[in-house]
């Protein structure tokens, strides 16, 4: 029997390994504090947000509410040292990070590359790709690991595929940006086998790291602009100027690891919930038009991003508490996707949910999810090439999960399956 998490919990990255205490957390705190205090050790102290129609009020105020001063929950060991070496508690400086016009000028630099309408015509290159890893899964030979061996690597070589990394790097910059994520987790591991902690180097700054890998590229896209997402970011005009050095890293940085295991996590996790509901699946056997509801399904009912956090600039009142004008809130956006007054049954999967259009997995507001169309479109591909393949599949364990208190989801889903 394990303990009752507290909000303290929510800062602790084994929290996580365990979705559905979490979960229960989550459901006490919207029923009975909603807006509730934590003051975890080795951490500033923050506000929990956990009610759906509170956190879309929040996100949607952008003016009162900033994005930039403190983003995400770091320890504050980690704050100080960024903030001795950039300037800023948050160490980078990608979208995520800023607020108001500066915001808005970065983010129109690839709002339409991100856009339906350019996106569409990479729906091909994105099939291909989702062959080539269903057709990896079937050659893995009647067992495999979901997570770790198939979900994991689609949306990576999608997304290497899109920025433009050469073919030749792909290994080095999908090297990096698993560094970048879940660097509590010791078990994660790279292609190779390699646990990610063991990789030479891990200790160096990854964003230096980063920096220096783009800039060669930087320079050539500026020389020979192509289709690319570097192209588009490397001749992108902030306010008539190239971006500054630091923004334009970042910006890769955001590009290259954003949608990476929050897709994964929606891959690996819309699997389990199948496995777990055999009408679910049947149903969508049937019927893969509904795979347009389902991927929504998928990353409403996982949530991969657990966590944003935004910074009210005057004094706010929540339910007759007083959260002062610089405290941060942290805006659970895992509970806002099950809160009982807009999914009914939220806890439930179901893959031709009609309220999705509505779920917070990719957030609300001026910060949108970029990627909301990128990841949705990786999702159907996938699932349009797998089901309709698969002769039977089951699970061959029980699955475990990520440790980490910002982007969770299966570390590992062992299955049995016939082709
Ligand atoms: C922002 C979730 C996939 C790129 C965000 C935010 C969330 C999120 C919660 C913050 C929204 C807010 O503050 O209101 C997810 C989930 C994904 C996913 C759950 C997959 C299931 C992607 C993909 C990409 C991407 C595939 C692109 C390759 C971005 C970018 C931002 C962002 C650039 C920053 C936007 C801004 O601050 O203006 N995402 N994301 N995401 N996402 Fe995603």
């Amino acid at each position: 029997m394990t303990d009752l998490l507290t909000p303290e919990s929510l800062a602790r990255p084994s929290t996580f390994a365990n979705p559905d205490a979490v979960y229960d957390l989550y459901s006490r705190l919207r029923r009975e504090s909603p807006l509730a205090r934590a003051e975890p050790r080795g951490y500033r102290p923050f506000w929990v947000m956990t009610r759906y129609e509170d956190i879309v009020a929040v996100e949607r105020n952008a003016e009162l509410y900033a994005a930039g001063e403190r983003t995400v929950l770091l320890p504050e060991k980690v704050e100080a040292i960024y903030e001795a070496k950039y300037g800023d508690r948050n160490g980078v400086k990608p979208l995520t990070h800023m607020d108001g016009a500066y915001h808005r000028a970065h983010r129109s630099v690839t709002m339409d590359w991100f856009g339906a309408k350019n996106l569409r015509k990479f729906e091909p290159t994105i099939a291909t790709i989702a062959k080539e890893f269903v057709d990896r899964m079937e050659d893995l030979g009647g067992e495999c690991d979901f997570s770790a061996d198939v979900a994991y690597w689609f949306p990576l070589r999608v997304v290497m595929t899109l920025m433009g990394v050469p073919k030749e790097d792909e290994a080095h910059v999908l090297r990096l940006t698993q560094r970048l994520f879940s660097p509590a987790d010791k078990d994660l591991k790279t292609q190779a086998g390699e646990k990610v902690a063991s990789v030479p180097g891990v200790s160096r700054d990854v964003f230096a790291e980063f920096g220096d890998y783009y800039r060669d590229l930087t320079e050539d896209r500026r020389k020979n602009p192509r289709d690319d997402i570097i192209s588009t970011i490397a001749n992108g005009v902030v306010n008539g100027c190239p971006m500054a050095e630091r923004e334009m890293t970042s910006y890769y940085v955001i590009a290259s690891t954003a949608g990476h295991d929050t897709t994964a996590a929606s891959i690996g996790g819309g699997l389990l919930g199948l496995l777990q509901s055999p009408d679910e699946m049947e149903k969508l056997r049937a019927d893969t038009g509904l795979l347009g509801l389902a991927a929504e399904e998928f990353v409403r009912w996982t949530a991969p991003v657990k966590h944003f956090m935004r910074t009210p600039k005057e004094d706010v009142d929540w339910h007759g508490t007083t959260v002062k004008a610089g405290e941060a809130i942290m805006l659970c956006y895992p509970s806002a996707c099950r809160d009982e007054t807009i999914f009914p049954d939220g806890d439930k999967f179901l893959v031709d949910r009609k309220s999705n259009p509505a779920h917070l997995a990719f957030g609300n507001g001026p910060h949108f999810c970029l990627g909301k169309f990128l990841a949705t479109m990786e999702i159907k591909a996938f699932y349009a090439e797998l089901l309709p393949r698969l002769k039977h599949i089951e699970l061959a364990g029980d699955p475990t999960y990520i440790e980490s208190t910002f982007v969770s989801g299966l570390k590992t889903l062992p299955v049995r399956v016939r082709f």
